[in-house]
């Protein structure tokens, strides 16, 4: 440890020193913290009473607005009622009846749900899942994962091996094996400030077909993939780019994941991102909107032949050797229904995609101000590249985010960029806000 390390731990708000926080820059963050304590609709509210403009939706989660009142309701009935029950062996009415939802909402095909309670944790399952059924109808040999760059899985093993942030992986040494990865898709010298789904780049799916030559089909599992990669700076698919993997997965026995944890329950003004490009994988995870962020929660949704060729042996073969002990949790299940309650009653995804071409409006007006390199945009997800400082990665992204907290709105660094994904109930005048006050933080970048 260096001293410099020290010093700067000592330098720690009080109160501050034993929450080790998750991809945060501790020493940083300590030094000069920043707390929401209440939270209502659009806006957090700190410990001293200011009201800062959520743009970010939490982190891409609460797509229905924050303490929407039928869905704490929900919750708290729920914990009087049923506070836990165990889901291996057991089971539970409300993991059933959200599992039907969850199936009404997905595209056709796709007819089973496995609870997780996290992104990370749904990836992780989907790749085992893939992994179990190719072994169980004779295809053992098939264990190879394909990712791509630039892609977030989340966390776990599994979501790191096939995810393609560098950073994420290095400290990590050697992760699973048997795993490669597509090429991102983004392109700024052929895609810069274009809109929507940029017409540059479909042909870059045919790399899965270098890497089934490279490996050989009998060796490769599942492709996992974000719709739009999210995460990593809001990267949008070429037009017609999801279409051809699904038709080289479907050529060589491959199943197909999206990883929709951002992309699911209205982000891009659909059920899901399958449902806005007109792709059905095999499975698809999720995570997030689901339970609008108030209680951890995610899933799998499956298709029926995937799960249907696990379903073998004796009836008390257990199927699947898999779970978590707080899969299908009653209070996450009681969070769930009350929120797609919501998004239907509300009318959220069709009020998102009406407001998404406003809000597309609204951010590419900032092409033009110093250092914005990229504007990328779909649905309620949009992204700002910053060209990079020499020497100092990430500063002006920083900086940007400071300058909008102190504003009042809070945004999302990615990289040498910021990303915004609004709850779902954003409106113009919030709209407004939010690019006003990134013209001025812009504009007052070194
Ligand atoms: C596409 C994607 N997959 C997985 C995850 C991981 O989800 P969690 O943080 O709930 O584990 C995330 C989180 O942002 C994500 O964006």
């Amino acid at each position: 440890m260096t001293p410099s390390t020290n010093d700067d731990t000592a330098c720690a708000a009080e109160g501050t020193r034993a929450y080790w926080m998750p991809f945060t820059s501790n020493r940083r963050f300590k030094r000069d913290p920043i707390l929401f304590d209440r939270a209502e609709g659009m806006h957090y509210f700190t410990p001293s009473g200011e009201k800062v403009l959520d743009a970010m939706a939490g982190l891409w989660c609460v797509n229905a607005g924050h303490a929407h009142p039928h869905i704490t309701q929900a919750i708290a009935k729920q914990a009087g009622e049923l506070d836990y029950a165990p889901s291996f062996q057991y089971g539970h009415p409300r993991a059933f009846e959200l599992a039907e939802r969850l199936v009404a909402l997905a595209p056709q095909g796709i007819e089973q749900v496995f609870f997780t309670n996290s992104g990370s944790e749904a990836v992780d399952t989907a790749l085992k899942v893939a992994l179990a059924y190719h072994h169980a109808r004779g295809q053992a040999g098939r264990t190879r994962l394909i990712g791509r760059e630039r892609g977030y899985h989340g966390v776990g093993f599994g979501g790191v091996s096939v995810g393609g942030h560098a950073g994420h992986r290095k400290p990590f040494g050697n992760l699973l094996a048997s795993v490669d990865h597509l090429p991102h898709t983004y392109n700024r010298a052929q895609t810069a400030f274009m809109r929507g789904e940029p017409i540059w780049g479909a042909h870059l799916a045919d790399d899965l077909v270098r890497l089934v030559q490279l490996h050989d089909a009998s060796t490769i599992a599942a492709v996992i993939i974000e719709p739009v990669a999210g995460s990593t700076g809001v990267l949008i698919p070429p037009a017609g780019y999801l279409r051809r993997l699904r038709e080289i997965c479907d050529e060589y026995g491959i199943l197909l994941i999206f990883d929709e944890v951002i992309t699911g329950f209205g982000r891009l003004g659909r059920a899901f991102g399958s449902d806005y490009f007109g792709v059905v994988p095999d499975m698809i995870t999720c995570a997030k909107g689901l339970t609008n962020g108030c209680v951890p929660m995610g899933a799998v949704l499956v298709r029926d032949s995937v799960h249907d060729a696990l379903m073998q042996g004796p009836l008390s073969t257990i199927e699947l050797p898999h779970g978590y002990t707080y899969s299908g949790h009653p209070l996450a299940c009681a969070a769930g229904l009350a929120t797609l309650d919501v998004y239907a009653q509300e009318g959220l995804f069709g009020r998102a995609a009406a407001i998404a071409p406003a809000f597309a409006d609204a951010v590419h007006s900032l092409q033009g101000l110093p250092h914005v390199a990229d504007i990328r945009c779909i649905g309620l997800m949009a992204a700002i590249d910053f060209e990079p400082v020499a020497g100092k990665p990430g500063a002006r992204s920083y900086a940007c985010h400071r300058a909008c907290l102190d504003a009042g709105v809070a945004i999302r660094m990615a990289g040498d960029g910021i990303v915004l994904s609004p709850p779902l109930v954003i409106a113009q005048q919030h709209i407004d806000q939010i690019v006003t006050t990134l013209r001025h933080a812009i504009a007052g970048l070194d």
